[in-house]
């Protein structure tokens, strides 16, 4: 499957660069551990427009370049065909005037599929992008959302999707790092008490919840239609730490046998921005504005690909409307799972 985040992905997501310059230390720890060698390859994976990583990759180049002065460095910013990958490009392009004038490729392909060739990468990173599916494991009748549908046959059919697929991008990886190279991930991912973006245990609303509610109205309204609704699911998942290190454990799994070994892990929050500063200043309207656009930029393609763009546009109005009702039960809380990862042989 493809899905399209909406245009202006970094001016709508400040909770996605919050995330990115949570994982920051361990992304500096990472190129540490990389041994000298006249090239390095790193490489941005579900890159977006690259806006939200540009203060990442400027410490990464400048310390790498800092430890090893006489490597070539090339930047690599991967995301699908239908992203922005002009905006992804001038992005890149920021990089290019500091020492030691990295060289800056796009990918513009699937990271369901290798992006370079074997034993290429020095350091792979990937932010808040690899909970998407390469597939859908078939309809919700209930929901919007696995997690939040209490649906147990589905979250099995989900679990089992989402397993093969990070799997497999595991194994795509474990081909494309070099012996010594290193893969850091920072993904959204479920908590041991079950928390997960937009599910922060009942302090404020579930977001899921919220969106299928706006949904399933307009089945009601008979704006949409029964088949309609069933088919506007949010086709991603958020796992677990124990099973984001499954692959990493089995000693039979594919990534395992390509060398791939798990090195650290943790699991990071990171609190809503728009929700803090309405904390502070008290201002709805830009609240209702702000929540509303970030949910959109990566909820829209799910109620638009079944509907059309007038209904998702409904969708967003009614949620704004929600927000700006009763704004001290909104926040969008981000709970992310980083996992080191070292190519051993
Ligand atoms: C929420 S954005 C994250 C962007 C950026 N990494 C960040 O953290 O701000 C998720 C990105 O993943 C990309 N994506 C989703 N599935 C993908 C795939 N199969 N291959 C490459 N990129 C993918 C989307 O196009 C989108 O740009």
């Amino acid at each position: 499957m493809a899905i399209a985040m909406t245009t202006g992905y970094s001016a709508q997501t400040e909770g996605a660069l919050l995330c990115i310059e949570a994982a920051s230390d361990w992304a500096l720890t990472c190129v540490d551990q990389l041994a000298v060698s006249d090239s390095h390859v790193l490489i941005d994976y579900g890159a977006a427009d690259g806006g939200t990583a540009v203060g990442l990759w400027n410490q990464v180049l400048d310390h790498l370049h800092g430890n090893q002065p006489e490597a070539h460095l090339t930047l690599i910013g991967n995301d699908l065909p239908s992203n922005d990958n002009v905006a992804l490009a001038e992005n890149l392009a920021l990089q290019l005037p500091r020492p030691p004038k990295p060289t800056v490729l796009v990918s513009a392909r699937s990271f369901y599929e290798p992006s370079v060739g074997p034993n290429t990468v020095s350091f792979g990173f990937s932010a808040t992008a690899m909970h998407w599916l390469s597939a859908s494991p078939g309809q919700l009748e209930t929901h919007t959302h696995v997690l939040a549908s209490g649906d147990a046959e589905a979250l099995e059919r989900f679990t089992t999707q989402a397993m093969k697929d990070w799997t497999f991008i595991l194994e795509l990886r474990s081909r494309e790092l070099k012996v010594g190279g290193r893969l850091l991930t920072v993904n959204l991912s479920r908590d041991e008490e079950g928390r997960y973006l937009g599910h922060n245990g009942g302090e404020t609303r579930n977001v899921h919840d919220q969106l299928h509610q706006i949904w399933r109205g307009l089945a009601d309204a008979g704006v949409i239609s029964e088949e309609q609704y069933r088919s506007g699911t949010v086709l991603n998942f958020y796992k677990s730490p124990e099973e984001f290190m499954a692959p990493l454990k089995d000693t039979t799994s594919a990534p395992y046998r390509n060398g791939l070994r798990l090195v650290n892990e943790r699991t990071v929050y990171v609190k809503c921005p728009y929700r803090r500063r309405w904390n502070e200043n008290g201002d709805t309207a830009a609240f209702a504005a702000g929540l509303m656009a970030t949910i959109r930029s990566w909820s829209r393609h799910s109620f638009a690909s079944v509907a059309g763009d007038s209904i998702a546009d409904q969708v967003y109005k009614q949620l704004e409307q929600r927000i700006a009702e009763a704004p001290s039960e909104w926040s969008l809380d981000y709970v992310e799972h980083h996992q080191i990862m070292e190519k051993v042989a």
